[in-house]
């Protein structure tokens, strides 16, 4: 995602390189959406991996799209589903997309519907596997009851625990969903890289979150700096801590971290290699139990933990 938007100005041959050395390392479960700079995302997704689309898991999503003047729309309508994956195809330069996701559940289609669609999409080839994206454990249930949903995407990380606290990690477990923590570095904060609402570029969207103002800010970097106070204990970075802590969640957890550079890609690659005890979770339990996060997630309420109506309803 940070290749096309949200954190500041990109280099495409950084990210490009970012890419290759991402399959050298065995990184090979990527993440992308239509909406990642409406397009541009898999444009460049699509270019790093011509003439080796089977070295990857390639995951894409659909639902949201920006309007003219740069506010989000949700569409999980069944034709919206069908046009949405025939362009995704043509801009990855692929076949297949092994899973797919719904980005956000729609308010206004029965998640129902939207799954329908996408479990033709499975019939006809198009796609492997199905998720949702920060889903309600409603929705999740009810997604399931109509195609096996292989994966569940949403925020999860040291100061983001909500997944655990509203019960939608339980119930994906329930149908042995596997869980996609994004975000697991707290975007980019628990790295301890962000030390002042001054360190954004004007076009990093995290300047508009929450957590990444005012006294939430300076409130949370007390919490970044105990993160990185146990990291040095330990001998690593504060963001392997951070990661190591997302991974030793379960075995059917898989975070996918984002970066644009090589240097970043393989100090969290290393991540895999941390260890932590018993004790090291009691602590990090005690430095960042849930809700310790000053601030919401987004500025924008009833964004997540999508529901949907009922079956049948009017859209
Ligand atoms: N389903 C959804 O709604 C949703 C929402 C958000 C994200 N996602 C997915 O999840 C992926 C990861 O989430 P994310 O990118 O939001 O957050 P993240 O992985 O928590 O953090 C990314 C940020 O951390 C920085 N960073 C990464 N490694 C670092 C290191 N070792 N040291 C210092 N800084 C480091 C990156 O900097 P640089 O940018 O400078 O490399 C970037 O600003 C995205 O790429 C996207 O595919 C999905």
């Amino acid at each position: 995602m940070g290749m096309s938007q949200s954190y500041g100005a990109a280099d495409r041959g950084e990210s490009l390189a970012t890419l290759d050395r991402a399959l050298e390392l065995g990184i090979t479960f990527w993440d992308t959406s239509d909406v990642y700079g409406d397009g541009h995302n898999e444009e460049l997704v699509g270019e790093s991996l011509r003439g080796r689309r089977d070295a990857v898991q390639l995951a894409t999503k659909f639902s949201l799209s920006r309007d003219g003047e740069g506010r989000m729309r949700i569409d999980g309508s069944p034709e919206n589903v069908r046009a949405r994956c025939e362009a995704s195809l043509r801009r990855l330069g692929v076949d297949t997309i092994d899973l797919y996701y719904q980005h956000r559940v729609d308010p206004t289609v029965p998640v129902e519907d939207t799954v329908g669609a996408m479990a033709e999409l499975v019939q006809a080839g198009k796609v492997r596997y199905l998720g949702l994206s920060e889903a309600s454990a409603e929705s999740v249930r009810r997604a399931a009851a109509v195609h096996p949903i292989t994966a569940l995407q949403s925020e999860w990380s040291l100061w983001t625990r909500d997944l655990e606290t509203s019960g939608v990690a339980a119930a994906a477990r329930e149908h042995g969903i596997g869980l996609v923590p994004f975000s697991p570095l707290g975007r980019g904060f628990l790295t301890g890289a962000i030390t002042s609402p001054d360190d954004f570029a004007d076009d990093d969207f995290r300047k508009d979150h929450p957590r990444f103002r005012g006294e939430a800010f300076a409130a949370n970097l007390r919490l970044v700096d105990a993160v990185r106070s146990m990291a040095e204990d330990k001998g690593v970075t504060a963001g392997q801590l951070a990661l190591a802590w997302v991974m030793a969640q379960g075995a059917d957890v898989v975070p996918i971290p984002g970066t644009k550079r090589v240097a970043y890609l393989e100090e969290n690659a290393a991540a895999g290699d941390v260890e932590l005890t018993a004790d090291d979770l009691a602590r990090l339990e005690q430095i960042a139990p849930p809700g310790v996060a000053e601030g919401g997630r987004y500025p924008n309420a009833g964004y997540s933990y999508g529901d949907s109506p009922a079956p049948g309803s009017d859209r």
